[in-house]
């Protein structure tokens, strides 16, 4: 068993905090969910799991199994195994979504542990298939004019061959129709185990209802105000965000509040 553990995490963007002091544990075969409205620091929160250099911890602790994640690279986080499926996928041109998969694969294997290039075609078109995705895409470069759709189903794909220990999947449903939303669902649900952890990200209940969730948590304020089981995403798909927020005394959930101009 990994667990990862955030505690009292403190982000800052150009100066401004945005997250303030968020408190996780993710172990492998758990499925957490974060929801809350936008902007309330959701993909704060994963850029700096995942080490965007433009998020800068100014307080708190990231570890995996007591390793020190904050002192690691963005390509040792990958080693250590997390994973990011971005909000929103960069569109690489030039290089081949099979390419980029089997480069980030031994990337992460390292050198003279390449994995082969028969049992890697192997992986990726039985993987494809698993996801219902056209065998043509792996000859594309890298989201280059993909549809919304297949971004996502693209960003599961790597998932599923990188085969990480902590997954973290940013709005993965956002802009995806029943179908693909189903696929995608399909994807997580069958990485989880005793060797995956998994972040699910979202704004709405409704992909929660094709992967159902260990634990939820609601974000708001930079925090996580809220959490408990999957009964909590079914509250807030019946009755939304309000009664938390006047249970809390929140008035405003942003991240960062604007003064106003007096
Ligand atoms: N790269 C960035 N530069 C400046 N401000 C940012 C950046 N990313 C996020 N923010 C600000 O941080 C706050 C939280 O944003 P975000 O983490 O994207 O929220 P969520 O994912 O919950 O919608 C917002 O006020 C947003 O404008
Ligand atoms: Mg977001």
């Amino acid at each position: 068993m990994s667990t990862l553990v955030i505690k009292d995490l403190h982000v800052a963007i150009e100066g401004k905090e945005i997250l303030k002091g968020v408190n996780l544990t993710i172990n492998t075969n758990e499925v957490h969910a974060i929801m809350g409205p936008n902007g309330t620091g959701k993909s704060t929160l994963a850029a700096a799991i995942m080490g965007h250099p433009k998020y800068e911890v100014i307080q708190g602790t990231i570890e995996i199994d007591g390793q020190n994640v904050l002192e690691m690279e963005v390509d040792e986080r990958a080693k250590a195994g997390l994973f990011l499926a971005m909000q929103y996928p960069s569109e690489i041109s030039g290089v081949t979504n099979a390419d980029f998969i089997r480069s980030a694969i031994n990337a992460r294997r390292g050198e003279g542990n390449e994995i082969s290039i028969m049992q890697f075609i192997r992986e990726l078109d039985k993987t494809m298939e698993f996801l219902e995705m056209d065998s043509e895409m792996a000859q594309r470069y890298l989201n280059e004019g993909f549809s919304g759709g297949e971004k996502k189903r693209n960003e599961i794909l790597q998932m599923m061959m990188l085969k990480p220990t902590f997954a973290i999947l940013d709005e993965i449903d956002s802009g995806l129709d029943i179908d693909a939303l189903k696929v995608v669902a399909k994807g997580v649900n069958a990485m989880r185990g005793e060797n995956f952890g998994c972040l699910l990200i979202t704004h709405y209940q409704r992909l929660l209802n094709y992967i159902t969730p260990d634990y939820v948590h609601v974000m708001m304020q930079g925090r996580v105000v809220k959490s408990g089981g999957p009964e909590l995403a079914k509250k807030l798909e019946a009755e939304g965000y309000e009664w938390i927020k006047k249970e809390l005394g929140i008035e405003n959930t942003d991240a960062v509040i604007e003064k106003e101009e007096v």
